[in-house]
């Protein structure tokens, strides 16, 4: 039984980027969440993965609606990364979003924005690795990048 908190500065001494995960209901209502846990998973096919926890309120809404979105935060985007990780907030009252032609929100002025289709839904402790078959997306290499490390944004 890991010392959770010991653990979690481990975990933290591993620098990420910042993503916003989203994804639209059948009723087009809009859910996402901040997500650091984000990687690059395959070029052909083309995919990467997020893990939300178990109990992450997107997550019905992706698997119902087999689609989510990733959006790569842009350095002068961490009040987005804030919002998104608050509860009790309207997620989407702040940031330019649009859709994919799937329909998951992607947000503007992003570093890059991907738009996924769910190909797999791995159960893994108290989290879910999701990987997505990327469907689309778009990079702006010139946009600085939001980072996160031991805790902090960079
Ligand atoms: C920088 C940062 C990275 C995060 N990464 C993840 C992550 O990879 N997976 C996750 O489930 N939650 C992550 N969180 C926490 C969620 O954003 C937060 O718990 C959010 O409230 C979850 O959405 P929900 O309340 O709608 O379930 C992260 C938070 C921050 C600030």
């Amino acid at each position: 039984m890991a010392d959770h908190r010991a653990l979690r500065d481990a975990f933290g001494c591993f620098a990420t980027g910042v993503t916003i995960v989203t994804a639209t209901d059948g009723r087009g209502r809009r859910v996402g969440f901040t997500a650091n846990s984000f990687a690059s998973v395959s070029l052909d096919p083309p995919m990467l993965l997020v893990c939300p926890a178990a109990g992450a309120s997107s997550l019905a809404v992706i698997r119902e609606s087999g689609r989510f979105g990733v959006s790569v935060l842009a350095a002068d985007q961490r009040a987005l990364a804030e919002r998104f990780a608050r509860r009790g907030v309207d997620r989407f009252a702040e940031g330019a979003w649009v859709e994919a032609e799937s329909g998951v929100p992607l947000l503007e002025g992003a570093a890059a924005n991907f738009a996924c289709r769910l190909a797999h839904d791995l159960p893994a402790g108290d989290h879910v690795v999701l990987i997505g078959l990327i469907e689309s997306f778009r990079a702006a290499p010139e946009r600085a990048p939001l980072t996160f490390l031991r805790g902090r944004y960079g």
